[in-house]
């Protein structure tokens, strides 16, 4: 299989990263979103951080122009035509699955489909579309440009040369990939759920606000505390791959989402993309 268009569906957090680190990896790269206003930050953000490396010598003027030729945007899925599909849209698998679906009419019936997804289960998406051998996840870490652990996620039905394919793909873009089974929130976000938990558990029992939780925990060597990291993930996805997760381990107490999750949801605290979370971030107030 050979890979030279790739096509990353929703231009968020994660989409957009994950399309800059197609086109910097020598991709012709496609990314579409149904909100032009979210391709529109995504290509700002895109440009930003190619300037950024220019400033810092990391890659040349000509490199950034290059990289940037190889990105188009789009808005339209029938122009969603790739060899591999990679979706980073809302964590909710019926909407992953509608749009499998909707992309499969218009691809090859090998074109790859890889999901960003965090937590969901990868087999059920497979098992309900055409091809499932075809089916894997590729799950990139956010900032996805940065960081270099790339979990690719096997199902029962994925054929072993989506594997190697996928395996390679990660490697060329400069990853660091770990093959994964498909299980609630594979390796990373299986072993991370509590971290986040834990740190909701002691701000809701009043032992600790999240400035305090979160000096402790980095000056124990942690790279972000739980909440600053929950406001960089979003704590819209953040919360849904907790309620997925407590799901589908059957529910265990240890497990089980926190209020203040929701309602950092509900009031539209969604971290650093709405400018607020547990911490107010000026810069990307709207
Ligand atoms: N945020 C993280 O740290 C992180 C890390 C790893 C994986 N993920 C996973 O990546 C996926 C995306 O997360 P995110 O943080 O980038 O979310 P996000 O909310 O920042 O972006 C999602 C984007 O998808 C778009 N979208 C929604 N439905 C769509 C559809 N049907 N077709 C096309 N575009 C659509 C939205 O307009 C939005 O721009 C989720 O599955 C999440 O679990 C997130």
């Amino acid at each position: 299989m050979t890979i030279r268009t790739i096509c990353i569906c929703g231009a968020g957090t994660m989409g957009s990263g994950i399309a800059q680190t197609a086109a910097m990896g020598g991709f012709h790269t496609l990314l579409y979103d149904v909100s032009d206003a979210v391709l529109q930050k995504a290509g700002a953000s895109i440009e930003k951080n190619l300037q950024a490396l220019v400033d810092k010598t990391k890659i040349s003027a000509t490199e950034r122009q290059t990289v940037l030729g190889r990105l188009q945007f789009v808005t339209d899925p029938a122009r969603c035509v790739a060899d591999l599909i990679i979706e980073a849209i809302v964590e909710d698998q019926d909407a992953k699955l509608a749009l499998f679906r909707q992309l499969a009419g218009f691809n090859r019936e090998d074109t790859l489909l890889a999901t960003n997804t965090s937590s969901l289960s990868v087999t059920a998406l497979a098992k309900k579309l055409p091809r499932p051998e075809r089916v894997a996840g590729m799950h990139f870490f956010n900032p996805a440009p940065l960081m270099r652990l790339v979990e690719v996620v096997r199902t029962e039905y994925t054929g072993e040369q989506t594997v190697e394919c996928l395996l390679a793909l990660a490697r060329s873009m400069g990853k660091t990939p770990v093959l994964c089974k498909d299980a609630p929130g594979f390796i990373v976000n299986h072993v991370a759920r509590p971290y986040y938990l834990e740190a909701l558990r002691l701000m809701e029992e009043g032992f600790g606000d999240p400035e305090t939780i979160d000096a402790i925990m980095e000056s124990m060597g942690f790279k972000m505390g739980p909440f600053r990291l929950m406001d960089l993930i979003g704590n819209d996805v953040n919360y849904a791959v907790s309620c997925s997760v407590y799901e589908a381990m059957g529910r265990p107490e240890r497990l089980a989402p926190s209020p203040i999750q929701e309602e950092k949801v509900r009031t539209g605290a969604l971290g650093r993309k709405t400018g607020r979370g547990y911490y107010t971030y000026p810069q990307y107030l709207p």
